[in-house]
């Protein structure tokens, strides 16, 4: 194993962050290591979304450090948008976009490139993600959920990114739709190489495709591990997460 910094893709320190007089983030670490899928779990409005959208640099914080493949997140300012992919948890497209023309925007945004090279490229994202060429041309209102989520994938890849953020990836796609878009991350990150920090609720998720589960309460990282361990927390919260009569009842399913 070499330097620290090359074995994670994201170190948290000590992060603070709030809205006026709400603190939602509160003094929390976390590392992501390099490669792995790591999964991060918490109660709905825990901030579960602003630390994705802090790490990324769209929300400022108070206090703490964040380093993403070895580089320090300044407070304010904006990272290198080639470093990380994200599915927003709203993960919507531009409607008044081509399917091509959603997975283009960010190598518009980015980089200068012939439009057949453009396409090209396009064409490759989609079908890394499982959609055909045909489906290129046809605008986000006219696509079924999980072909939105793909997209919206396939967007995230357009730089070639090391590391890939998907907020709740899954929620609204029925369990068929849900296990082969885990299958495809899984397999994305294992070509690729990539590195996934995914929030979700989808306990199928955390079991079959996350390397380790990290679990937000009370503002910080109260459990983070393989599944099988957090399954073991004595923490109160993670406790009633995994074993609610709920999540009982699906655990007993899947054995
Ligand atoms: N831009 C913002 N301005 C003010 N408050 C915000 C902002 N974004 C988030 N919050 C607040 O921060 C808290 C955490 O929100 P967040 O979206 O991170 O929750 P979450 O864990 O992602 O929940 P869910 O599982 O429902 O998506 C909430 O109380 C929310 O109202
Ligand atoms: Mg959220």
């Amino acid at each position: 194993m070499g330097e620290q910094q090359e074995e994670f893709a994201i170190r948290v320190r000590d992060l603070v962050v709030g809205f006026g007089r709400q603190t939602v983030l509160d003094h929390l670490s976390l590392d992501v290591r390099r490669g792995e899928i790591l999964g991060l779990v918490g109660a709905s409005g825990g901030g579960k979304s602003v630390l994705m959208r802090t790490i990324i640099g769209l929300i400022p914080r108070r206090s703490g450090t964040i380093e993403v493949m070895g580089q320090p997140i300044g407070g304010r300012t904006q990272g290198a948008a080639t470093a990380w992919g994200i599915l927003f948890q709203q993960g919507a497209l531009f409607s008044s976009l081509t399917v091509r023309q959603n997975v283009q925007f960010p190598l518009r945004e980015n980089l200068v490139l012939s439009q057949e090279l453009m396409d090209e490229i396009a064409i490759a994202k989609l079908e890394m993600v499982g959609l055909r060429a045909q489906d290129a041309d046809k605008y986000p209102a006219e696509l079924s959920g999980g072909m939105t989520k793909r997209v919206a994938l396939a967007r995230a890849l357009a730089l070639d990114p090391p590391i890939l953020f998907l907020d709740e990836p899954t929620s609204g796609l029925d369990p068929i739709a849900a296990g082969d878009f885990d299958a495809l991350i899984g397999t994305l990150q294992k070509t690729l190489g990539l590195t996934v920090f995914m929030v979700t609720h989808d306990l199928a998720s955390l079991t079959t495709v996350c390397d380790r589960v990290a679990a937000l309460a009370d503002g910080k990282i109260v459990a983070i591990g393989p599944m099988r361990e957090l399954l073991q927390s004595e923490h109160p919260w993670v406790r009633a997460y995994f074993h609610g009569k709920r999540s009982q009842m699906l655990q007993h399913e899947m054995r």
